[in-house]
This record gives C-alpha cells, sequence and structure tokens, in this order.
C-alpha cells in the first residue's frame, strides 16, 4: 500500500499513545521534516514523557511548524493531535501559508493499543490512559471527515501500518 503525500504540505499524525506514530514517520519522513511532541519535551526537560513541560513544548513546537511551513517545507506533527482545537490550530497554520493540510489517522483496535503499549520498551503509557485516548480518538474519527483535509488517510491494523509507505510528490 503507497500512499502519496504533496511537498509542501502539513501531515497531522493522529493516534494515541503506542499507536505507532513516531515509527511510521521516522521511516517515512525526512527526519527534520518530523516535529515531535515528545521530542520537544526530551529538549526541554530531558524526558519526552514529562508532561509538565507540555505547554512549553506545545509553544516551542508551534513556532517550528510554523516556520517551516512559512518556508513552504514538508512538515509532519507527530503528536497524538486527538484535540479538535490543536488540529484546527495546525491546519489554520497550514491555510495561512496556502499549504495542503493531510491527516493520516492510527484507527486501530483498543486491543491493538493496549498490545503495542505493552510491548513498549521504557516508556509505557499507563491502560487508563490508553483507554481514555481510544475513547478521544472515536470522537476525533467522527470529527475528522469534516474538517477539510486535502486527504485523509486510514491506516486500519498493526499489519496495514506496516505495509504502507509513503511516496511525497513535489
Ligand atoms: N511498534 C511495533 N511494531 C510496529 C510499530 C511500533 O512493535 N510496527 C512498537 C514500537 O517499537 C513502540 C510502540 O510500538 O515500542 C509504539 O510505537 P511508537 O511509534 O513509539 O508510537 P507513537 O504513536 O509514536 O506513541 P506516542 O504517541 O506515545 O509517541
Ligand atoms: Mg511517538
Amino acid at each position: 500500500m503507497q500512499l502519496t503525500v504533496p511537498d509542501p504540505s502539513l501531515v497531522l499524525l493522529i493516534g494515541p499513545s503506542g499507536s505507532g506514530k513516531s515509527t511510521f514517520a521516522a521511516r517515512s519522513f525526512p527526519p527534520t521534516a518530523v516535529l515531535s511532541s515528545d521530542e520537544m519535551r526530551r529538549l526541554l526537560a530531558d524526558d519526552p514523557s514529562d508532561q509538565s513541560a507540555s505547554a512549553d513544548a506545545f509553544r516551542v513546537l508551534a513556532l517550528l511548524v510554523d516556520g517551516r511551513l512559512s518556508r513552504r517545507l514538508l512538515t509532519v506533527v507527530d503528536a497524538t493531535n486527538l484535540r479538535a482545537a490543536s488540529r484546527r490550530r495546525w491546519r489554520a497554520m497550514a491555510r495561512r501559508y496556502g499549504v495542503p493540510a493531510i491527516a493520516i489517522c492510527f484507527d486501530l483496535s483498543l486491543a491493538s493499543y493496549l498490545e503495542l503499549n505493552r510491548r513498549r520498551a521504557g516508556r509505557s503509557v499507563e491502560e487508563w490512559v490508553v483507554r481514555e485516548q481510544f475513547e478521544r480518538m472515536a470522537a476525533a474519527l467522527t470529527d475528522i471527515a469534516d474538517e477539510g483535509y486535502a486527504a485523509l488517510h486510514l491506516l486500519r491494523d498493526p499489519a496495514e501500518v506496516a505495509a504502507t509507505t509513503v511516496s511525497i510528490a513535489r
């Protein structure tokens, strides 16, 4: 399965913790295109999971996303993106620079999210958090269809995530 992403574009990865966003991003996009909230927390607090650094992390992330889009560079936001308000903010940024917004949704079963988290080395998220994010993902999926993305891609199970490659079209 191949998915074509225009360059430039703003790509929002959407999915709960452990759904495989960072793994997918790392093998699909050039390293500088991928901006993750975890990486901002790591730079700010020496710990990618330090939630107390989130406000600062999203401020820095927004500056970088804005700066890349203003230069019309392919930009991938690697965060859960489960909140409608944060997705709206990213889309507004893309619109300001006339860059299309693309959504890639990691729409897996609750069992898959839980299993991926259990298998995770080091920083696994507590099960109740994953369950809560699963609920928010369901809500996000109903909203996303009407949010006006130039393209909307749904990856429905871990095998599909693994089998999907990205072709970047200039
Ligand atoms: N993983 C896996 N097989 C895959 C993809 C991911 O076993 N095909 C594992 C990774 O090694 C990792 C876990 O699943 O331990 C979560 O993947 P990750 O890409 O880190 O998920 P994210 O969605 O980026 O999670 P977070 O939002 O917490 O950053
Ligand atoms: Mg990640």
